[in-house]
């Protein structure tokens, strides 16, 4: 009998180092369906520098061209990401952290390009005051190998940190590894990370290209406390979560043997209008945006 989710040692390893990985964890077929759109995603974005404010660039720091570095609403563009939001082993591990009101908020995929990659200094993906008592994470998918090179670097357990001490490492003024632990990862392996995790990683100057599609969740009864979006874009990503459940169901390359993910969150957050087609799979954030911030992270 397969593990239908995260072990009580995967989730415990979690909760106290902020990151967990999974090892060889997409399968060869599904694997290639998301590399092959994920290809074709960054290349479009390589094309040249889009007006779409979905394709984000950085300036490279060799030539101070802009250099493609993420894509925003991955889950719309691709249909690979959208049978992979279904997943549900993810759901059910999700779930284990999280509890049954989860809902998926960002869907993102971060590029490190060859040569020019940008430096990201160390920060967390949120601020303490929207996280409340929740693990919120991230599930990083990995389309490349992540190497010493082109490698996440995180703090192990730093989501645990009070804010002071998460200063001082921020206001460094080089990027340094000293204490950090290098996320190494091969194509179709998985890691969590927690929000508050500090992590960052060096400009690349190799040849080598790391992608990343990144999957965040959060308890629906922090986001309707706390924010950062609306209460109003609760209902919709839980039709987004549900529609990719069933795409996953219909998806020819998925197990037959695979048992799909039962969506059922409890009052208040009981499933409404997810028979409503939606127009799109694209919510924005800034559209249900409670304060004056921008969303982009
Ligand atoms: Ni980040």
């Amino acid at each position: 009998m397969p593990n239908l989710a995260i072990t009580d040692a995967q989730a415990a390893f979690f909760r106290a180092n902020g990151y967990l990985i999974l090892r060889g964890f997409l399968h060869s077929e599904e694997f290639s369906r998301l590399r092959q759109g994920v290809d074709n995603l960054t290349e479009y974005g390589k094309l040249g520098v889009h007006a779409d404010p979905d394709f984000l660039y950085g300036t490279g720091d060799k030539t101070g061209k802009r250099v493609l570095r993420r894509i925003e609403y991955v889950v719309d563009k691709s249909d690979a990401c959208k049978v992979l939001l279904g997943h549900p082993y993810i759901l059910r591990s999700v779930e284990r952290l999280i509890g049954k009101d989860f809902i998926p908020t960002w869907d993102s995929l971060v590029a490190k390009l060859p040569a020019e990659g940008v430096e990201v200094p160390w920060h967390r993906d949120a601020s303490h005051f929207h996280v409340g008592d929740a693990p919120i994470f991230t599930v990083a998918f990995y389309l490349d190998r992540a190497d010493q090179d082109t490698c996440l670097w995180v703090l192990p357990g730093s989501h645990q940190w009070k804010q002071s001490d998460v200063d001082q490492i921020v206001a460094r003024p080089v990027f340094s590894t000293d204490g950090a632990t290098p996320l190494l990862m091969d194509p179709g392996d998985v890691a969590f990370h927690h929000v508050l995790l500090l992590h960052g990683s060096r400009a690349n100057h190799t040849p080598k290209t790391r992608r990343v599609l990144y999957y965040e969740f959060r308890p629906a009864r922090v986001e309707a406390e706390l924010g950062p979006h609306t209460p109003e874009y609760i209902p919709l990503k839980q039709r987004v979560l549900v529609n990719c459940i069933a795409r996953r169901r219909a998806a020819p390359y998925v197990s037959r043997d695979e048992v799909p993910y039962d969506y059922d969150p409890p009052a208040p957050w009981t499933l409404t209008g997810v028979d409503v087609p939606l127009d799109s799979l694209r919510i924005p954030h800034e559209t249900y945006w409670r304060s004056s911030e921008s969303p982009e992270k």
